[in-house]
């Protein structure tokens, strides 16, 4: 009853970490799992030594990475084909229903908790507060949109009859929706994407990053459990040529895609060229994510948020910081303190509960990085460098540049790029947070209230963050997604995203 692809081929070791040779299962006791505990957040570094007694009750979990083959055109076409036939009966599923299956795949995945931490630990190279917290997310996800849609697809929304008749506003699947999801969050934002256009109504083709199909293929696995029917969700796996031809084909009616800026605008154009009904294209896409931190912010907050920011999950989150501003009069001190802070993290094996850092996701990403590095060390002032062991890792960077306009591109890792402004010249330092193009995410230190809603005021960021650190968006709480290069604006986890997957209808009846 499962369509999962055929899992063979591809050489296990091309998709297992290559420091994640075996992994742990972590029966992690209750209480961290309590629903009044449950969100998105994960555990705080400051937390970690509560887990270290927790984990002597660590046993090995015996499963193995099956190797995936890459979806051919036909598998690609048969999958929208049956998610076609299947929407006739899906998108008259009462939403009640819908939204049932959703809050059994929730249930479901708290009650696996250990498996999908132990995949995301392998195949994912997350550390072990990243894999609880994105467990967590990805619970909340399927329970926040499945209480969203009881209420939007629930019922119709009556509307003012003053001829006389009586007029109706009801929202409904658009068909099937493609979803294309990152390798950062492969069960978080896989699941995000997947159950928000399946809420809505609609069927799903799923196409995962190549990097993490095992995740996907679990958690498609777990969602047919739930009462997905087989032909309502179906998978596909591949590199970028599987979502090209996905994207061409003509039966489809939405999609939804999380990755790069590049890959965005590649997948408007062909949406663009096609004949046939016009596709809507739900995007988001990265950031030169920017702090300001002016003198009157607490340096030891700074600090603290500045690691999380920029160093957290490797640096491999979306939402990550990448470009600190500090007034120049606290520069010194504060840039010390941040070096200070990022000294005491501890780079290596995820599985370690003391690792702070843990891998890249893989070689090629550790050498894009290393490039960059290499280039920062001849063109900016370096005042920090952690020391990685071997493997996939990147340790922990922190470099002064003259201009901002140095960082020029998005740099998906631990490394920090670091301007100072004088006072009288924030105005400038928030035009070369506009000059990227950018705004997805935006963090202030300040405990000037006017300063704060002047920054807000002048910037067209999607997530700004005060006098904290500026990533892990709670579903239902900090609605995620960003503007301009960032994204075509809709928000994850926010009260009006389930509509962006949905056709409005009006009907009128001359009673
Ligand atoms: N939603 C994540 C965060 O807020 C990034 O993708 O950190």
């Amino acid at each position: 009853r499962v369509p999962v692809p055929a899992l063979l081929q591809r050489p296990a070791d091309a998709i297992a970490r290559p420091q994640q040779a075996s992994h742990a299962k972590i029966p992690l006791p209750c209480d961290l799992f309590a629903p009044e505990r449950r969100n998105s957040r994960g555990i705080e570094f400051g937390e970690r030594a509560a887990l270290e007694p927790l984990l002597t009750d660590i046993r090995d979990e015996t499963f193995e990475l099956k190797p995936v083959t890459d979806a051919t055109p036909d598998q690609v076409n048969a999958a929208v084909s049956a998610a076609r036939a299947g929407f006739a009966a899906w998108s008259r599923t009462p939403a009640a229903s819908r939204a049932a299956s959703l809050e059994q795949a929730a249930h479901l995945l708290e009650s696996r908790r250990a498996h999908f931490m132990a995949l995301l630990q392998r195949e994912g190279g997350k550390t072990l507060d990243d894999a609880l917290s994105e467990v967590r997310e990805a619970a909340d996800f399927c329970r926040y949109y499945a209480a969203q849609g009881r209420k939007l697809f629930g019922s119709e929304t009556a509307m003012p009859g003053p001829t006389g008749e009586s007029n109706a506003l009801g929202l409904r699947g658009r068909g099937v929706f493609v979803a294309i999801s990152p390798w950062n969050f492969p069960l978080a934002i896989f699941l995000g994407q997947v159950t928000a256009a399946l809420m809505a109504g609609n069927c799903v083709v799923a196409k995962p990053a190549e990097q993490t199909p095992c995740i996907a293929v679990e958690a498609v696995r777990l969602l047919h459990e739930a009462g997905i029917p087989a032909d309502v969700l179906r998978l596909v796996t591949g590199d970028g040529r599987t979502g090209a031809v996905l994207i061409a084909h003509p039966d489809i009616a939405g999609v939804v895609f999380t990755g790069s800026t590049e890959v965005a605008r590649a997948i408007n154009r062909t949406l663009a060229a096609k004949d046939g009904p016009i596709v809507p294209l739900i995007a988001e896409t990265g950031g030169i994510n920017a702090m300001i931190a002016d003198a009157t912010a607490l340096p030891e907050q700074v600090a603290d948020d500045v690691v999380t920011s920029a160093f957290r999950s490797a640096g491999q989150r979306c939402s990550a910081l990448r470009l600190l501003f500090v007034q120049e009069d606290v520069a010194d001190r504060m840039i010390e303190m941040i070096a200070g802070a990022a000294r005491e993290l501890r780079i290596g094996d995820a599985r370690d509960v003391a690792t702070h850092v843990g891998p890249v996701i893989d070689e090629e990403a550790k050498q894009r990085l290393d490039a960059h590095i290499a280039r920062m060390k001849k063109e900016a002032e370096l005042h920090f460098a952690g020391t990685a062991p071997e493997g996939c890792f990147v340790a922990p960077h922190i470099f002064e540049l003259r201009d901002a306009g140095q960082l020029t591109q998005e740099v998906f890792g631990p490394i920090l790029h670091v301007v100072r402004y004088p006072a009288e010249r924030l105005g400038q330092a928030l035009a070369a947070i506009d000059r990227t193009g950018y705004g997805l995410t935006l963090g202030i230190h300040s405990r000037i209230d006017d300063t704060v809603e002047a920054i807000i005021d002048r910037v067209q960021v999607g997530n700004i963050y005060v006098n904290r650190n500026m990533i892990g968006a709670v579903v239902g709480v900090q609605p995620f997604g960003g503007n301009g290069l960032s994204g075509t604006g809709p928000k994850a986890g926010g009260p009006h995203y389930l509509a962006r997957f949905a056709t409005e209808q009006t009907v009128t009846i001359n009673t």
